[in-house]
């Protein structure tokens, strides 16, 4: 795992808080804290997954309003290029803004994770709370680009095909977590099929997220763990990397 960078997770949080706070000294929202802390946290990890010369290549898939790639390519510095994806017109509108007030080098597509045209071996992708589809998309794409480094937060969980142990089936609360939990693992094993050295961790307290999990990846290639999680995943769920058959229905976030 990446060791954390204190003074980027600060800088990165201050940078939220300045960059999208309307009015200063406004009263911070909820929301605004927790967001920064994420995206603070996430930012403490990347100094030590990046090239340490020449251009890096950045992708936040399924960005938002950007925070957390314009967070990192900020930090980063003149070095840094970015691309957004984004299927919202109007925050895709509010990325070019945000990054044209820094002077980042960026361009963000209006578009679908699945399918915009990207860079091929970027750096860094970033995927933070793709919701939907978009995390396992993201995934996908991050594996088909060759991404040397990515950091996924994964979001929304599905129910997957295959028996549920009894004792789950019978309690809502447990019966979400046991998705929950074979939903995450099963990505972890796409991502290790498709070359990658993964570390899971917990990225903020779940008082601040309670989708809090994150996916440190390292891009390693063919190997005997990409095999065996290879294996595994066509055991665990069918599915052939990178996810051939039909997507598994994604849960509702209610269903406890
Ligand atoms: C929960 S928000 C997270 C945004 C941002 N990553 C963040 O953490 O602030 C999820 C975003 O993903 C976008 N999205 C969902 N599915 C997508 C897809 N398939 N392609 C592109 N964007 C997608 C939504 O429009 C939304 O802006």
């Amino acid at each position: 795992m990446a060791p954390k960078d204190r003074g980027f997770e600060r800088a990165a949080e201050q940078l939220l808080l300045d960059l999208y706070i309307a009015a200063p000294g406004a009263r911070l929202r909820v929301e605004d804290r927790r967001k920064a802390a994420e995206v603070g946290a996430l930012c403490a990890r990347i100094r030590g997954l990046l090239p340490s010369r020449g251009t890096v290549a950045i992708v936040d898939l399924a960005c938002g309003q950007g925070y957390a790639g314009i967070a990192a390519a900020h930090l980063v510095g003149s070095r840094a290029s970015l691309v957004g994806v984004e299927r919202s017109r109007e925050r895709v509108q509010r990325c070019v803004k945000v990054a044209d007030e820094l002077g980042i080098e960026a361009r963000f597509e209006v578009g679908e994770v699945a399918s915009v045209p990207l860079p091929d071996r970027p750096d860094l992708v970033i995927s933070l709370h793709a919701c939907g589809d978009a995390t396992d998309d993201a995934i996908q794409r991050l594996i088909s680009l060759q991404a040397r480094s990515a950091l996924v937060i994964p979001c929304c969980h599905a129910r997957l095909a295959g028996a549920t142990p009894e004792c789950f089936a019978k309690h809502g609360v447990l019966r979400r977590r046991w998705d929950v939990l074979r939903t995450d693992a099963r990505r972890v094993l796409a991502l290790e099929a498709g070359g990658y050295a993964v570390t899971v961790a917990q990225l903020v307290a779940p008082t601040v997220s309670p989708d809090n999990i994150l996916f440190e990846c390292r891009r390693i290639g063919p190997s005997k763990r990409a095999t065996r999680a290879r294996d595994l995943l066509v055991q665990a769920g069918g599915f052939e990397p990178p996810f051939t058959g039909p997507k598994p229905a994604v849960l509702p976030l209610d269903d406890a």
